[in-house]
């Protein structure tokens, strides 16, 4: 993230619910990936002024939000040519949880996963 702030126009945020938010380290592959493709794309694609990374854990899931100002997309119409997005859905499915895009053009673009505990999706069963 320092050297995003460094090197690019867009200035990122980070916003921690606390400094010791705890995760498997299975999830915690899964969040940097995400964070690490999303910040990929608004440089790439957004032309954002600020990107929001937000991290809070519920009692049994973990759940990040990556929000950006840019130009926005039409998700409908980008869906599944490219492997950034689809790759992010794959490995929040293969951990049991979800995740939306949200963006249309000229609304900037919003990312939000829930990644459940394990043991929450052991107790849903
Ligand atoms: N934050 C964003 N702001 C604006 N457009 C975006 C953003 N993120 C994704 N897009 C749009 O969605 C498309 C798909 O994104 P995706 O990450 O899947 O593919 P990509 O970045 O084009 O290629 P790659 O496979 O290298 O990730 C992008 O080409 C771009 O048009
Ligand atoms: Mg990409």
């Amino acid at each position: 993230m320092a050297d995003f702030n460094r090197n690019g126009r867009t200035v990122c945020h980070l916003n921690l619910q606390d400094e010791n938010i705890a995760v498997s380290e299975d999830r915690a592959i899964v969040l940097f990936r995400i964070v690490q493709e999303a910040l990929t794309n608004v440089t790439r694609h957004a032309a954002a002024r600020r990107v929001i990374i937000a991290l809070e854990r519920t009692p049994d899931a973990c759940l990040l939000e990556v929000h950006d100002d840019g130009c926005g997309f039409d998700v409908f119409a980008t869906r599944k040519r490219s492997f950034g997005l689809a790759g992010m859905e794959e490995r929040v499915l293969m951990l049991g949880g979800a995740i939306d895009v949200i963006s249309s053009p000229g609304a900037g673009t919003m990312i939000k996963v829930r990644l459940p505990d394990k043991w929450a999706i052991e107790n849903s069963r």
